[in-house]
């Protein structure tokens, strides 16, 4: 056990930030295991391996450069730091950051904090093998209020990484994207207009909050490995079978 991390996770337990948790998600180091989570631990989990096991992280990838855009308290960051990546991690929210940036202190993994928005001059000559882009895009586009700038973003987030994760629910929880349409269909489609020439694939899908589900894909031009089942909902979704 680290003490500094032991330390760090005394001082979250007796200060919790969420209405209903120590913290917003989980953080991958033993020291943290009785904290307590506002959104579902497991579906976190559930994420990253859906995450991981699409990346072949030691052939194509080794020591990937990594993007995490709203990286909450690094959950995503520190398990791609801990295979040997090199993560930019970007988080506007303060207490988060500074968890982040404390343990990047007591650990010494690469991960860079920048406790801001991420901006598109951010991404000016930068390459990322990686991006990440988690249940963030609603936040970017503040709801429905502006859908074209975190489009842009997104588009700009694509053309700077090889392949990009992109998480989604709609017309759940606040910041929400509302549509009519099946919400799949509605983020489909936003990443097949904006991520091209990457191709788009279904990876799965969680539900960090009661019932209410958030989809995840991941937007590659080759690299990315697929189980049956994925391969199957990919290719319903290209081929319109759930449009109506
Ligand atoms: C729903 S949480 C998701 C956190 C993490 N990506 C995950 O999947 O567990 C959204 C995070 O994005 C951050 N955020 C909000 N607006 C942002 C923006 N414009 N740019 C980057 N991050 C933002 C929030 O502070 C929060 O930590």
């Amino acid at each position: 056990m680290n003490p500094k991390l032991q330390a760090l996770a005394k001082g979250i337990k007796s200060n919790p930030y969420e209405a209903s948790g120590d913290i917003y998600h989980p953080l991958p180091f033993p020291e943290f295991q009785d904290l307590t989570t506002s959104s579902d631990a497991r579906s976190a989990y559930r994420k990253w391996a859906l995450v991981k096991n699409c990346l072949p992280l030691r052939s194509s990838f080794s020591n990937p450069r990594v993007l995490d855009i709203g990286a909450n308290a690094g959950f995503y960051a520190f398990n791609f730091a801990k295979l040997g990546a090199i993560v930019d991690a970007y988080e506007p929210h303060k207490h988060y950051a500074t968890i982040g940036h404390q343990i990047v202190e007591a650990t010494g993994l690469s991960v860079r904090w920048y406790n801001k928005k991420l901006e598109r001059t951010d991404l000016l000559d930068k390459q990322y093998d990686i991006a990440l882009m988690l249940s963030v895009f609603q936040w970017i586009s503040e709801g429905d209020s502006h859908i074209d700038r975190a489009t842009d973003l997104l588009r700009l987030v694509a053309s700077s990484s090889r392949v990009l994760i992109f998480e989604l629910g709609c017309n759940h929880g606040k910041s929400a994207i509302h549509t009519e349409e099946r919400p799949i269909v509605w983020i489909w489609r936003l990443l097949q207009q904006n991520t091209s020439p990457k191709r788009v694939a279904y990876l799965g899908q969680i539900t960090p909050w009661g019932r209410a589900r958030r989809y995840i894909f991941a937007c590659a031009e080759d690299l990315i490995k697929l189980n049956i089942w994925q391969r199957l909902i990919t290719y319903v979704l290209q081929h319109q079978w759930v449009w109506k």
